[in-house]
């Protein structure tokens, strides 16, 4: 892989790890989140500029808590703790940590008494935020104290002769309004990082790993799901390895409307790629006749499309490598990543399976890149913006939308009401303000007025979720303007016969998931 600039976040499992990352990226430097007990030569190979620890869960003076390498702290790396990060870097080197008399949670004030390093350009008073019961009661006399609020004697520190610091607050969340400069002030002044982590190096990087990684006789195969992970996933291949790209796009018929025309017009007529689109509609639907069970639903699903895709696959000649939008939340979420104990959230959804069965090599270039990252690079490359910032999609798609079987009829509703859905939400400006927004065909029998009489017959239910969310695992609804889904409802329930009623819905998650099914 490219040699870069990198920060090295050591993760004791704070919940804000991630956000760290993305914290230091924001300021165009690479970073990466590293097990805890990471060896001193490992950091020392990666040749890393700076070392963020973490905060994290548990008391440093507890057996079993999380630690570092003492070799770490003599790196002469500079290292920043975070939290319990300081609270370690303190002990490990002589100071004293115990249960505060009370604990800070929240909103705190800050008084910085040495505005340096860590602290630079930081005014004297400054509102913080705190999450901790321990505090640094002593700090050693090499260290020296920056800042204190009333609960924390030691709530910023430096050590006086090697490259360390530390803050008892979290500079990560936004709720510390001063966070930014104290990162800032990590990365270039303490650190004096270039800032090389910018989109065009971060293109030019993978175009040259992927370059590097598959062989000059060989192509690649990318299958295509109209989503931004995989689009961006085969823009890059494209881009460094042209003609030996082959994208494959399964057409499962549980798709959103002018889904197939839209990866054409892109993938194939705009960026010229190789394309094959595959009609399996008909195939998925015979499989998924009868079947109300949605587990079943996605097995079949699952099964069917790696069937498809293989048997395209093995057509194309001299096919090795499989590119796949594998992103960096995904690996540290499922289990790859630095703590190595992360829940494997995603196991439910139809992740892996796929590559193994194949016996492909695999090509990730997005598997360093958060999200937003993953769509900057989109953009640079010239993708288009509604497939950029497009929400998430599930594999199962349409199906697990439609409660009950799946009929050609029905998925012809739902997704008449969904384009509507989404054509408002557009126009009204919500989309990009929204994490997922879809429709929910519930084929209830609901009375509605037809001309003069009652009429139950063909008619269904159509449900509105528009949730908000930072990561999907925990989403609220939207408080969408009133009008908006005034309009909504009035276009599909005119435009939609066999639709006559339109609710939203107002759970979050938890207790409720995303998804209906
Ligand atoms: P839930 O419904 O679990 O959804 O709250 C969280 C996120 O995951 C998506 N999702 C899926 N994605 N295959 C996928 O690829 C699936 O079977 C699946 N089920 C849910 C959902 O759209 C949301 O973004």
């Amino acid at each position: 892989m490219t040699p870069r600039e990198t920060i090295a976040i050591l993760d004791f499992g704070s919940q804000y790890s991630q956000l760290i990352a993305r914290r230091v990226r924001e300021n165009h430097v690479y970073s990466e989140l590293l097990p805890p007990d990471v060896s001193p030569q490992r950091l020392r190979d990666m040749g890393v500029k700076g070392i963020i620890f973490s905060g994290g869960p548990a008391s440093v003076y507890e057996e079993g808590a999380p630690r570092c390498d003492p070799g770490v702290l003599e790196l002469s790396v500079p290292i920043l703790g975070i939290c319990y990060g300081m609270q370690l870097a303190c002990q490990i080197l002589g100071g004293d940590v115990s249960a505060g008399h009370s604990r800070e949670y929240g909103r705190v004030r800050l008084h910085v008494d040495r505005p340096l390093g860590i602290l630079s350009h930081v005014p004297e008073q400054i509102s913080v935020w705190m999450s901790h019961g321990d505090v640094v009661t002593e700090v050693a006399d090499c260290f020296e104290s920056l800042a204190t609020t009333d609960a924390c004697p030691v709530a910023a520190v430096r050590h006086k002769s090697l490259p360390v610091w530390g803050v008892q607050f979290h500079p990560e969340v936004t709720h510390t309004p001063n966070g930014e400069q104290m990162i800032r002030n990590f990365v270039y002044g303490i650190c004096g990082c270039a800032g090389e982590w910018r989109v065009e190096n971060v293109i030019d990087a993978a175009v040259t790993d992927i370059r590097t990684q598959v062989n000059e006789q060989e192509r690649v195969i990318c299958g295509l799901s109209g989503g931004v992970d995989s689009s961006v996933t085969a823009a890059l291949v494209h881009r460094a390895i042209g003609d030996r790209l082959v994208c494959i796009f399964v057409d499962n018929g549980l798709l959103r409307r002018r889904e197939d025309e839209m990866v054409e017009v892109t993938f194939h007529d705009h960026f010229g790629m190789q394309l094959r689109v595959v009609d399996a509609q008909q195939r998925f639907l015979d499989q998924l006749a009868g079947v109300i069970d949605p587990q079943e639903k996605r097995r079949i699903i699952g099964h069917e499309f790696i069937a498809v895709f293989k048997q395209e696959a093995q057509q194309i000649e001299g096919a090795h490598y499989l590119a796949q939008g594998t992103i960096y939340p995904d690996v540290i979420e499922s289990g790859h990543g630095p703590a190595g104990k992360a829940a494997v959230i995603k196991s439910h959804h139809n992740v892996g399976g796929l590559p193994e069965e194949l016996g492909f090599e695999l090509v990730e270039p997005l598997r360093q890149l958060f999200k937003d990252e993953v769509r900057l690079v989109g953009e640079a490359l010239g993708l288009p913006e509604n497939l950029v910032w497009r929400h998430p999609f599930p594999g199962p798609g349409l199906a697990v939308r439609i409660a009950g079987e799946i009929t050609a009829e029905r998925l012809e509703l739902l997704r008449a009401a969904d384009e509507i859905l989404l054509e408002e939400l557009t126009a009204a400006g919500w989309y990009r303000k929204i994490a997922q927004a879809f429709a929910v065909l519930v084929p209830v029998a609901s009375v509605g007025v037809m001309g003069d009489g009652r009429s139950y017959e063909g008619q269904n239910l159509c449900v509105v979720r528009l949730v908000e969310s930072r990561d999907f695992m925990t989403a609220d609804w939207v408080r969408i303007d009133y009008n908006v889904l005034a309009t909504i409802s009035n276009r599909i329930i005119n435009e939609v016969p066999g639709i006559n009623r339109v609710a939203y819905d107002v759970s979050s998650k938890p207790p409720s998931t995303i998804e209906w099914q």
